[in-house]
Formats: structure tokens, sequence, C-alpha cells
């Protein structure tokens, strides 16, 4: 009965449509009803724009320009109106080169957060000449990006009908750049934003097999992905007694969710892992009320793993790699987990548990585990929001980088160099191994007021992984961020997509150590 009202309530929710996102169109020409986007470094390349404004238009800008003492630096802005016929001019600083795609990509997402989505914008690519046409594809991603919103709880004002969002167009790029934005860009985008919204989904809809249906869903009819899914009783089978320790205090029964997509015949298998915590109440031992809310959140490894997984099938890449979502609800219910009750992973190693909040560790120790044993990868990367510590040592700009494996560590950090979103490497001493040792199991899944807490949040899961290379995102922090960001939305992120996109796209297995 409980289980029929449940899912009733879930189709209710999730009939409502998922928030509307702006077209983007390849155009030779801006028409002069559209808000005009005119990226500049200086002030002459004002004359590039020579096609599309007449002389005393442009010396109008120009004396806009000079009487706000506009600095050109990257990201500034001017918004001029009454300008010609046009509705709006917006002018955004370049700053000096290269432009580098995640430049390229905040620029979209500047005039996607500061023209309003009712009105049509076209942007001059001509205005950075040494951009080169190519840029089309990154102004027109940055702008998906930036002009997320999730509004599906918001009730329509009935007086004020919303305006449907008027399409981006972007002016002076070619067939080939345009081509490419609709395979990998939109992708990318779509990829992030489904990672987006399953962060903001409320605890009472996404729910672990919620988080299944949504991702199924998301992949119906992609070329070259398979899509499986542990039940209780399958992990029960295969001896799965971490995250089913985890999800035991819950109505909402866990899920092993496995995305693979293959794309390539002769490319190496890299093999993500998400957390994927529904709610982290902390179990029985509880957390305090204040924020818990925003443990909701809890599972955006597992989103930024599937986000990933979907931007690289959708775009048909020629990668390989399989995603696993590690998903549970953590909850003080009456038959959950203890402090101090022990159990056995699928590796075969038991684990006391002397803290039910540190539960992260628990359903990552069975993924990772089961992903080397079953499939053999090139290489593993977890990525979770494990652990406060993180975020109290490195804020919302830099993610926790831990791995014993350098080369590995050299990719992941120049993906997240290039892409904007940064890594910094921490240490994994070897002496964490004795910090963890249980009096009555193997090990034991928190050190009692011990420090460093993210290492050893690390290091457990590093226990699971017996040969591989491996590496573990700590993404606490990160994953919320206290303001926005040109491509990203203030609050949830979805951090990780674009950095495991980039990634997988570029791994090359590499044995030096
Ligand atoms: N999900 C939390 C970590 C977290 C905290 C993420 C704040 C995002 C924002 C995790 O499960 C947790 O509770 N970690 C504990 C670990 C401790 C019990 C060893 C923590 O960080 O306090
Ligand atoms: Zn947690
Ligand atoms: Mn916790």
């Amino acid at each position: 009965m409980r289980l029929a009202v449940a899912a009733l309530a879930a189709s209710l929710f999730l009939a409502v449509p998922a928030a509307a996102e702006r077209r983007v169109e390849f155009v030779a020409s801006a028409p002069a009803d559209a808000a005009l986007v005119l990226p500049l470094r200086n002030v002459d390349h004002l004359g590039h724009a020579s096609t599309t404004l007449d002389e005393p238009t442009r010396q109008a800008i120009s004396r806009a320009l000079a009487s706000a003492e506009f600095d050109y630096k990257r990201g500034s802005t001017l918004s001029l109106r009454g300008i010609g016929a046009w509705p709006q001019i917006l002018v955004v600083g370049m700053g000096e080169p290269p432009f580098e795609p995640k430049h390229l990509q905040d620029l979209g997402g500047t005039l996607a957060q500061q023209v309003k989505p009712s009105q049509r914008a076209a942007v001059l690519l001509s205005t950075i000449p040494s951009a080169g046409p190519q840029a089309g594809l990154h102004v027109a991603t940055g702008a998906l990006l930036g002009g997320y919103s999730f509004d599906s709880y918001k009730s329509a004002d009935p007086a004020k009908p919303k305006a449907a969002d008027a399409p981006l167009l972007i002016v002076g790029s070619d067939a080939a750049t345009a081509e490419r934005f609709r395979r990998e860009g939109a992708a990318l985008a779509e990829g992030t934003n489904f990672a987006r919204d399953l962060i903001r989904e409320p605890a009472n809809v996404l729910y672990p097999e919620a988080f299944v249906e949504r991702t199924r869903k998301a992949f119906a009819g992609v070329r070259g992905v398979t899509v499986e899914v542990l039940d209780v009783p399958a992990m029960e089978r295969l001896g799965m007694g971490a995250i089913l320790s985890v999800g035991r205090g819950s109505v909402r029964p866990p899920r092993l969710l496995i995305v693979r997509y293959t794309g390539a015949s002769d490319a190496p298998l890299v093999a993500l892992a998400g957390k994927g915590i529904t709610f982290d109440s902390g179990g029985i031992s509880l957390k305090p009320g204040a924020g818990m809310w925003a443990m909701k959140g809890d599972m955006a490894g597992a989103a930024s793993v599937i986000g990933t997984a979907l931007s690289l099938a959708k775009s048909q890449a020629p990668v390989n790699v399989i995603a696993v979502a590690a998903l549970a609800e953590n909850m003080p219910g009456g038959s959950a987990t203890r402090p101090g009750d022990v159990v056995r992973a699928y590796n075969g190693k038991t684990i006391e548990i002397l803290n039910t909040d540190a539960e992260g560790r628990l359903v990552l120790a069975d993924a990772v585990s089961y992903l080397e044993r079953q499939y053999r990868p090139a290489a593993i990367v977890d990525i979770a929001t494990l652990t406060g510590a993180v975020s109290t040592a490195l804020g919302d700009e830099y993610a926790g980088l831990f791995t014993r494996h350098d080369p590995l560590a050299a990719q992941l950090t120049a993906a997240g160099a290039a892409t904007g979103e940064e890594l910094w490497r921490l240490p994994l001493h070897p002496n964490y191994a004795k910090d963890m040792k249980s009096s009555i199991a193997d090990l034991k899944n928190v050190v009692e007021g011990g420090a460093p807490g993210a290492g050893f949040g690390a290091h457990f899961i590093g226990e699971f992984v017996a040969a591989t290379p491996w590496a573990h995102l700590d993404i606490a922090g990160v994953d919320n961020r206290s303001s926005a960001l040109p491509t990203v939305p203030e609050g949830l992120s979805g951090f990780g997509v674009r950095l495991l996109d980039r990634f997988v796209r570029e791994f090359r297995v590499n044995n030096a150590k």
C-alpha cells in the first residue's frame, strides 16, 4: 500500500515538465530586433563589426565605452540601451588572448544570464578575430550551461503568462562548427543540466528507484548504451553488505545502477563511480537539524557520473566508459544500522561502522570493488560529496583529488584546468591504514575525532581497490557554490560532468608510476 501511494505520488511529480532550454541557431547576420552581444578585448575591434553596425552606431558604442571607463577585462559587461534600433547592446570584456574554450563558454554563460530569456540574443564572433569560427561551439555550449534554471515546482502566475525562451543566435560561425555543437556541445550541456536537475530534486521525489527511472528515460534509444540495475536481492546474492547496510534504515531500498557506453572497439575502459545518497540524515548518528535539507544533494557524485555518461553517449564519443551510481537513502529507521555494527563488503573485507554518518565510503566500497572485479577497467575514478573536512580545506573553488597514481593525477588535474572544474591534490599517507584498523573487524569506517577527515575517507575507499589505478574526488564544497559563475548557477553546481567528460575523452593508459 505504502509503495503504491509512493509510486503514484512520484508519477504526479515526475509529470512536471523539465525546465525550458534556449535553442541555439547558427546564422549569417544579426536581425535588428535581437539583443546584440559584442565580445571585445579593445575598442578597435569594434571595426570588425562593420557589416552589422554602421559607422554612427559604432561611434555611439565607442563613446559609451569611454564614458563608462569600460576596462575590457574578462567577464566585465556593459549593457547599453537606445543605440540605433537595437533593443539592447551587451558588451562583454574578453581580457587578453589566448581565448580558451572555457573562456568562450564563460562568454556564452554571461550573455545567457544577462539577456532576458524572452529576448532573442545575437552574439557576434567577428569582434574576437583571434578565436576563429569554432568559437561558436563553446559560446553556444556556455549559454546552455549558464542559462540553466530549475523551476519545476514554481506555480506559473496566470496573470503573467511565461514568455517562451527566445533563441540564441550565433553570428559568424561555420557549418562544421554548428554540426559539432549539435553533437558535442549540446550533449555536454544536456549531461550537466541532467545532473543539476537530479541534484535539485527533493528527496521525496528523487530516491534510489526514481534516480534509476530518470536515468533509463534519459538514455532510452541512445546507441551503444546498456543500463543494468542491481536491486536488494541481487546485491544480497553478491554479498554487498556495505551498501546494503546504508539503505537499511529507509523504506526506499538501495540500488546499484550501472550505465555502460561502448563507443570504440580499441579504447580503454574507464570506470566512474558516484556516491548516490539521495538523502543523508546521518542515520542513527543523526546530523543536527540546521541545514540538513541540503543533504538532498548528497547524490551529486552519482548525478555527475551518469551525466558524464549521458554527454559521452549522446555525442557518440569514441570512448568506452562505465558509470556506476551507488544509490541509497541514509535514514534512522527501526532497522537501521547501529554504530558498532559489523558488515562484510563485496570484496570480503569486514567493516566496523562506528559512525553511520560516514556512509558515502560504504556505498562506494562495494561500487569500486564490483567495478574492478567485474569489468577490469584501465582506471577507476570515484566522485563523492564525502566529507565536510574537504570543504574546510579547499572551499568551493577546488575539489580534493586523492590518488597514489601520478599519471592519473596529472590527467585529472589537466582536465580540471581545461574545463574550469579544478582539482587540488591532497595526500594519502600509508600510515592511514594503521589509523583505520578496527579492534574487531578488518577496518573501521571512521577514526574517532580524527584528522585528516578527508584523507581518511579517501583511504577507506582505496582499501576496496586491489590493483587498478584509482583516484577519488571529494566534491563536498564545490557541489554547492555561494555565488554563481558565468556557466554555473548559484547553489548546487553539477560539478564534475565537464571535468570527467574531458578526462574520459583524453584518457591514455600509462602505467608509469
Ligand atoms: N554527506 C556528508 C558530507 C557533506 C557535508 C557533504 C557537508 C556536503 C556538505 C557525509 O556523508 C558526512 O556526513 N561526512 C561526515 C564524515 C564523518 C562522520 C567522518 C563529515 O564530514 O562530518
Ligand atoms: Zn553523505
Ligand atoms: Mn553522512
